[in-house]
């Protein structure tokens, strides 16, 4: 059974070890055989880790859908109650319903794509698709945020295609989201730019470099390794009021 090495000084506490002994007989040279012991030490740390991700991620999809649930069951009983004969309240609280329920259906869509992306994390994409025409649509279609959040947008992209095997639909999701933090996050920055550069990788191979920069805050440090976990935000209020789940990353 693993246990966490809490015993052993120089191995982190957060380390999963499995020790199993087993005896051996070591011939000697006077005949007969000495009894030695032979450890061995598996680290089950990542099988670990991924159990505690599985259990956290069920938790905090759960909580996510909670509270806008709760929120829309509590106006229903207000609706049902006080606000009853009040259509000023009413047209207030079914506006604050509607925004809850579209919320939980964000959610919902996210969970459902993150699955799909998932399920063919492991498939070589064998299509080729163009980058160009890709972020052109996704920059077209984060105008009207940019204009809301009165931040400029400057896109350097090539004339010719670029072409790289890829699956659209996911390449789409994975711009917009890269793109949408920039105009959320960064907004304060007042400006953004998305760049397609090529050049050769030290082993002479072509490599793509696709840049999305912002001018706000950024992202402290501490925070970087974390951020590709689900639902993890630097600032939890800050991406809801926002409508952000923590799944885009
Ligand atoms: N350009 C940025 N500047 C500052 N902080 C950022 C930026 N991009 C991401 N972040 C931080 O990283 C967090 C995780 O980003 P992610 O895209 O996963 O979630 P989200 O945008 O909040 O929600 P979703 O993408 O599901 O709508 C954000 O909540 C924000 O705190
Ligand atoms: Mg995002």
């Amino acid at each position: 059974e693993p246990r966490r090495a809490t015993y052993l000084d120089h191995v982190p506490v957060d380390r999963w070890m499995e020790l199993m002994i087993t005896p051996v007989p070591v011939p000697t040279s006077f005949g007969g055989a000495d009894k030695c012991m032979l450890m061995t030490f598996h680290d089950q740390t990542p099988l670990r880790r991924v159990e505690e991700m599985r259990a956290d991620f069920v938790a905090n999809a759960s909580h996510e859908l909670r509270t806008p649930l709760a929120a829309l069951s509590g106006f229903i009983d207000t609706l049902q109650g006080q606000a009853k004969d009040d259509p000023k309240a009413r047209e207030r609280f079914l506006g604050i319903m509607h925004n809850q329920a579209t919320r939980m259906a964000r959610l919902i869509d996210d969970l459902l794509s993150l699955s799909r992306v998932e399920l063919s994390a492991h498939v070589r994409p064998d299509t080729l698709v163009d980058l160009v025409p890709i972020i052109r649509q996704v920059a077209d279609g984060l105008e009207p945020l940019a204009r809301e959040r009165q931040v400029e947008v400057e896109i350097h992209l090539p004339e010719p295609p670029v072409m790289i095997a890829g699956d659209r639909e996911e390449l789409l999701r994975l711009f917009e989201n890269l793109i949408e933090n920039a105009l959320k996050y960064g907004a304060s920055g007042g400006r953004v730019i998305v760049s397609l550069t090529s050049s050769a990788a030290p082993d002479g191979a072509q490599e793509i470099r696709v840049m999305v920069r912002d001018f706000g805050p950024g992202i402290a440090p501490e925070h970087l390794p974390r951020l590709t976990e689900r639902f993890y935000r630097v600032d939890v209020g800050d991406s809801r009021s926002q409508g952000g789940t923590g799944l885009g990353l």
